[in-house]
C-alpha cells in the first residue's frame, strides 16, 4: 500500500506580491512503500519545495497531501506524528547541528518521540553503521567533525526515528565521489534492511541509476515522466529535450546502436550492458 501521495498539488511562493512563483504545478504521485524513488530533476524545477509538501512542514496552494489514507490539512490532524513518520533531511543538514556531541544529535529525534533510553541507544549505534560514522566520534563536538562526518551525522539522526518515509534532499551534493559512495550506498543498505520508503532528491542520473527503483523526474514545477529506472532511461530523446542527462552506459549503448550494432538501448547499468554485448558476440568472452 502507499502510504504517501500528492494529489493534484499547486504550490505558489509568495501569492498575492509581485514576487508571486508557481513552483509546483499539478503534481500528482505515490511514494511507495519498500522502494527507492529518486526525484530528479534540474535546480529550480521545485525537488525542494515538494519534499517540504510531503511532511507538512510546506502545504500545498491547492490539492491534497494524504497520508496513511489522510488529509494532513484536516482540522486537529497530528502534524508532530507525520513528522517522526516522515523523516526529512534537509539539503546541506551538517548547517543544522547545535547539540554539545555527535551521540546527543542523533539521539535529538528519537528523545522527542519519547523513545526508551536503551531504545535511543541500539538505533544511534544502528544508524551511524548505516552512514559509516565510527563510535569513537560519539563523544566529539559535531563542530568539531568534516563537513561529510557533520552530515553523516544529520543522515543518521533521522535514520535514528525509524520513519516509515525517509527523505534526503540531495544527501550527496557537493560530496567526492568516494562520500558519495559511501553516503549513497549506506542510504541503500539501510532502506534494504529496512524495507520502508526512501526518497532521494538528486540531480545526479549516474546516481539514480544505481541507487533508485523508480524514478521521478520533475521539469519546471511538473512532473514530466515518471517509472522505473529502464522505462525513464528508454526515453533517451525526451530527457535529452529538457537537457536532462541520461547514464554514461546508455549513451554508449545508443552509440553502439547508431553504428549498425544491434544492441538494446534501454540499458543503465554496466553489468547489463556487459550481459547484452556479450549476448550479442555470441557468447564469446564468456568463458
Ligand atoms: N522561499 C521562496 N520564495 C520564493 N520563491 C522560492 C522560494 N523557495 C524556492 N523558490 C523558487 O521556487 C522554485 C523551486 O525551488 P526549489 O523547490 O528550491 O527547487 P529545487 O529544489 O528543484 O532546486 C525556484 O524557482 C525557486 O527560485
Ligand atoms: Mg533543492
Amino acid at each position: 500500500m502507499t502510504k504517501l501521495k500528492l494529489v493534484d498539488v499547486n504550490y505558489t511562493y509568495s501569492e498575492g506580491t509581485p514576487f508571486r512563483k508557481d513552483a509546483l504545478r499539478n503534481i500528482n504521485i505515490e511514494i511507495e512503500d519498500n522502494c527507492i524513488t529518486g526525484l530528479i530533476g534540474h535546480t529550480g524545477c521545485g525537488k525542494s519545495t515538494l519534499v517540504q509538501l510531503l511532511n507538512g512542514l510546506l502545504f500545498p496552494t491547492s490539492g491534497e497531501v494524504m497520508f496513511d489514507g489522510n488529509n494532513i490539512k484536516e482540522k486537529g490532524y497530528d502534524l508532530k506524528t507525520l513528522r517522526h513518520k516522515v523523516g526529512l533531511v534537509f539539503q546541506y543538514p551538517e548547517y543544522q547541528l547545535f547539540e554539545d556531541t555527535v551521540y546527543d544529535d542523533i539521539a535529538f529525534g528519537p528523545k522527542n518521540m519519547g523513545l526508551p533510553k536503551d531504545e535511543i541507544d541500539r538505533r544511534i549505534k544502528e544508524a551511524a553503521l548505516f552512514v559509516g560514522l565510527e563510535e569513537r566520534y560519539f563523544e566529539v563536538s559535531p563542530f568539531d567533525l568534516s563537513g561529510g562526518q557533520k552530515r553523516r551525522v544529520a543522515i543518521a539522526g533521522i535514520m535514528a526515528m525509524d520513519p516509515d518515509v525517509l527523505i534526503l534532499d540531495e544527501p550527496a551534493a557537493g560530496l567526492d565521489p568516494i562520500g558519495r559512495e559511501e553516503i549513497l550506498g549506506g542510504i541503500y543498505s539501510y532502506q534494504r534492511k529496512r524495507k520502508n520508503a526512501v526518497v532521494i532528491v538528486s540531480h545526479s542520473m549516474e546516481d539514480m541509476a544505481r541507487y533508485s527503483d523508480k524514478l521521478i523526474v520533475m521539469n519546471d514545477g511538473e512532473v514530466f515522466m515518471q517509472g522505473n529506472c529502464r522505462e525513464v532511461f528508454s526515453e533517451t530523446d525526451k530527457l535529452l529535450s529538457v537537457g536532462l542527462d541520461v547514464p554514461q552506459i546508455t549513451k554508449f549503448m545508443r552509440a553502439l546502436k547508431s553504428k549498425g550494432i544491434d544492441v538494446r538501448t534501454d540499458i543503465f547499468t554496466v553489468d547489463e550492458a556487459k550481459a547484452e554485448i556479450l549476448s550479442k558476440m555470441g557468447g564469446c568472452g564468456n568463458a
